[in-house]
């Protein structure tokens, strides 16, 4: 099949390179320039496992190519999807307007019958609100919108794509259905189901998703919050409930609040959403309130332990990114955290594997970039783990212990066994577990 992919971030091009690796023709689209270019030089812009090797490959054999001219992208298309922002607007609502400018210059071009397919987040009824744009354009003979909401998670985005769970299209329209099976039948060859429904609830299937799992994320965050107080351990609960096959064992690790570009945006969209139909969603707005609290727990418990005074303190931070895998930072809780220890009166020395040029693109010189993981620890005062990396799992402890000025360790995604690390006399503090005092008395500051 001819594909179009208008929109070439993190969804575009992950959506547009799978398609080319299951022998479709993709062109895709974008109004930036700059990245355009250097994806026709070859060049990934955006970090992802497994990317490169399927983007090498397709470009290599002409399935995949790249160009800003939305014209030449959309002309031979069978399929044409919508991969383009749809941010927070200023009352919460996900912003459309890139979506419906784009669905304003398809009116003009197209000439015969495409299936144009959101594939961004987007509210309930977006889906119609396209098709009556471009029905202001061309006769309805000529399109179907259809909603297929994308569900890859950064960092495994790839392997997501090509053997995704479910894959979900929102659609009534018999020849639109057919075309979309016929293109996802290479992704579900092992038995995963394609789910047809009505545009609307695809629409709302994605925001369901992703609030209920920002939902549980705060749920454990306030659970770990609670454990502090009474006395127990986040991890044995964890263990202890995730078993349970109602509940199951992934996404129940507290820690310092969700990021990234989906979870905040979608719930507080969803948020919107049902306020506008007069519905008061009370569980989603605990979920933001409690996501904003516990991206300050990590730096509560900074203060308390240095007294309230962080002037002059050097810092130590290993990981940036919203989470591991990925070079995204957008809504990271570890820039929430920078920010205050800057703003009271600390330096910052960070290394994160992949994200700090993004970081540096906003931070400048104001944090101080490191080589490696070790040449962060150079005099600072403590570590502070943000983004739950592989490479910091298991360090060389003496090492960090030496280049310390203290070893003290504030750990905001409980990346260390407890037991390990009392032995190794470091003075630790993580999230919903015990506190480990450190054998050494740490000046006079241990609080
Ligand atoms: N990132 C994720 O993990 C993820 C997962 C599922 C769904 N989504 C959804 O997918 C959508 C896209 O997200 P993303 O993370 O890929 O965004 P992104 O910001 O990485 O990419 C969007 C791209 O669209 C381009 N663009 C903007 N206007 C354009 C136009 N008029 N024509 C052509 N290109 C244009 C931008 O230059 C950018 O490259 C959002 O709705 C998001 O909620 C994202």
């Amino acid at each position: 099949m001819n594909i179009a992919v208008i929109g070439t971030g993190y969804v575009g091009l992950v959506t547009g390179t799978c398609f080319a690796e299951t022998g479709n023709n993709v062109i895709c689209v974008d109004i930036n320039e700059q990245k355009v270019k250097r994806l026709r030089q070859g060049e990934v812009p955006i970090f992802e496992p497994g990317l490169d090797l399927l983007f090498e490959r397709n470009t290599k054999e002409g399935r995949l190519k790249f160009t800003t001219n939305l014209h030449e992208a959309v002309e031979h298309a069978q399929i044409i999807f919508l991969a383009l922002p749809t941010p927070p607007g200023e009352d919460g609502s996900a912003d459309l307007s890139y979506i419906m400018g784009v669905a304003r210059d398809l009116g003009h071009i197209i000439t015969d019958y495409k299936v144009i397919v959101d594939k961004s987040t987007v509210p309930v009824g977006t889906a119609e609100k396209v098709a009556a744009i471009l029905a202001e354009k061309l006769p309805k003979k000529l399109f179907d919108v259809v909603s297929n909401p994308e569900f890859l998670r950064e960092g495994v985005a790839v392997e997501d794509f090509l053997k995704p769970d479910r894959v979900v299209i929102g659609t009534r329209s018999e020849k639109a259905r057919k075309l979309m099976k016929q293109l996802y039948e290479p992704f579900v060859r092992q038995g995963n189901p394609i789910y047809f429904m009505d545009e609307r609830s695809a629409e709302m299937t994605k925001y369901a998703a992703n609030s209920y799992l920002a939902a549980r994320i705060s749920f454990m965050n306030e659970i770990a919050n609670l454990c502090e107080k009474v006395g127990a351990n986040v991890d044995q609960v964890r263990i202890g409930m995730g078993s349970d096959s109602r509940i199951g064992k992934r996404f129940l690790f507290p820690g310092i609040g969700y990021g990234g570009s989906c979870f905040p945006k979608d719930v507080q969209a969803l948020a919107k959403t049902a306020s506008t139909y007069s519905y008061d969603f009370k569980i989603l707005k605990s979920v933001m309130k409690v996501n904003g609290i516990q991206k300050g727990v990590l730096t509560k418990k900074i203060r308390k332990f240095y007294k309230n005074d962080l002037q002059g303190k050097t810092f130590a931070v290993w990981g940036l990114a919203f989470k591991p895998n990925t070079d995204d930072i957008r809504e990271a809780p570890a820039l929430v955290i920078i920010d205050e220890l800057l703003q009271a009166g600390a330096k910052v020395q960070a290394f994160d594997p992949e994200a700090m040029k993004n970081v540096q693109a906003i931070y400048g010189d104001r944090i101080q970039f490191c080589q490696n993981m070790y040449d962060a620890l150079h005099n600072a005062d403590c570590l502070c783990i943000m983004t739950e990396w592989s490479e910091f799992r298991n360090p060389d402890f003496e090492r960090m212990a030496g280049l310390l000025d203290e070893p003290v360790i504030f750990d905001g995604r409980n990346v260390y066994d407890l037991d390990q690390i009392k032995s190794l006399g470091f003075h630790y503090i993580s999230i919903g577990r015990p506190k480990v005092k450190g054998k050494k008395s740490i000046g006079a500051l241990a609080g």
